[in-house]
């Protein structure tokens, strides 16, 4: 009888213990947060699992802050954003937003599918970007918490912003062990092009807190996508080697930003797609990583995606007040846009955008936050 008991007694302490290394899950509360355009009602959706907290809303599926310890405990917001939605309608550089349709630029807004040419918004110079003039990081999104997150979906009608097909998409944002996971989906009733993306502006000292240029990169690339003076890529893949744009060993963001080189200054900056380093297609690669030396914050970002848009924010120009006031300048934050190359639909020679009728566009980001020890 006794030993019985005995036995019991330890499963039942293995189980507790197992369940503490397990941790807590991830609290995850809703709050109204305004109404956008329409007069739809915002939500905001608090994540935290104790060391990192992540606030998105359900307009534009946007990340409006991520609040991370520093090495010494202090918490910043590492994204650039607002405090209120109407900021987010009024005039936002796609601050932390889903892109889609399609992330980044589609020449003279137009592409050819199964035959058909289709016509898409113009709304940078002759090109379209990230998905026309009213694309899903300005729409609200119908959401429902799920474990440790929040899954988003929004029903793109046929033709709209020009693009074929009902488009069901689907994000789900949920934060496990200081990291923000991000998986994409979506399915459609015509053949169609896709490419999500998350449009975060990151500066791990904080936002508001002055430029990155002393922020320390890497990017897992051997080749990247040059483009002409309109961003458009002109088809090839270059090496890195040899070039401002070799991030394959850490360098800081603003060492040979300002170099005399054609793509730099046709990117004013880096505004430019790298192509991973990866040995099978769709498995999860480590695509860079960033450390802010001064605070000690490490960005990891994994993706299943073939391609990498690092954007050095050149085109903040300081007319931007963001949260709490602060002023946005020139480079004070920049982006790691997961995605399929640019301008696919018009390059045979890059991976498809292409999603089939029946089939299933999924794609998964990983945004791990870490701090690195003094004296590392
Ligand atoms: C992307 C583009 C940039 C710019 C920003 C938003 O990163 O590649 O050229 O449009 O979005 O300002």
């Amino acid at each position: 009888m006794l030993r019985r008991w005995n036995v019991w007694m330890v499963a039942i302490l293995i189980g507790t213990q197992l369940l503490a290394a397990m941790g807590a899950k991830t609290r995850v509360s809703k709050q109204a947060f305004g109404k956008d355009s329409e007069g739809k009602a915002v939500d905001l959706y608090t994540l935290a699992d104790g060391a990192v907290e992540a606030r998105i809303m359900t307009y534009g599926g946007i990340v409006v802050s991520i609040k991370v310890p520093d090495r010494n405990g202090k918490l910043s917001d590492v994204v650039l954003g607002y405090e209120s939605v109407d900021q987010y309608i009024a005039n936002s550089p796609y601050f932390g937003a889903i892109i889609g349709r399609y992330g980044n630029r589609i020449a003279h807004g137009r592409f050819e599918l199964d035959g058909k040419t289709f016509s898409l918004p113009k709304n940078d110079g002759d090109n379209s970007l990230h998905g026309g003039t009213r694309g899903f990081d300005k729409v609200t999104w119908s959401a429902q918490p799920v474990e440790n997150g929040v899954e988003l979906s929004y029903l793109s009608k046929d033709g709209d912003q020009g693009y074929p097909g009902n488009l069901q998409a689907k994000v789900i944002y949920t934060l496990v062990g200081n990291a923000l996971r991000i998986e994409y989906s979506a399915t459609t009733d015509k053949d169609t092009v896709v490419n999500l993306t998350n449009h975060s502006y990151f500066n791990l000292a904080g936002e508001g807190s002055g430029d990155i240029l002393q922020q320390r990169l890497k990017i897992n690339a051997a080749q990247f996508t040059p483009v002409d003076s309109t961003l458009i890529p002109t088809g090839e893949l270059k090496p890195v080697a040899g070039t401002p744009f070799d991030f394959r060993t850490f360098h800081t963001i603003g060492e040979r930003i300002n170099n005399s080189n054609k793509q730099l200054q046709n990117g004013k900056g880096y505004d430019h797609n790298w192509v991973l380093d990866r040995k099978t297609e769709g498995e999860l690669v480590e695509a860079a990583v960033v450390e802010d030396p001064g605070s000690g914050r490490i960005l990891r970002v994994l993706t299943s995606e073939p391609g990498l848009q690092f954007y050095s924010g050149n085109f903040l120009d300081g007319s931007i007040i963001g949260k709490a006031g602060h002023v946005y300048a020139h480079r004070s934050g920049f982006c790691l846009e997961t995605q399929h190359f640019p301008d696919s639909p018009n390059h045979k020679n890059f991976p498809s955008t292409v999603l089939k009728t029946g089939r299933r566009y999924h794609s998964v980001t990983v945004l791990q936050f870490d701090i690195q020890k003094a004296g590392n």
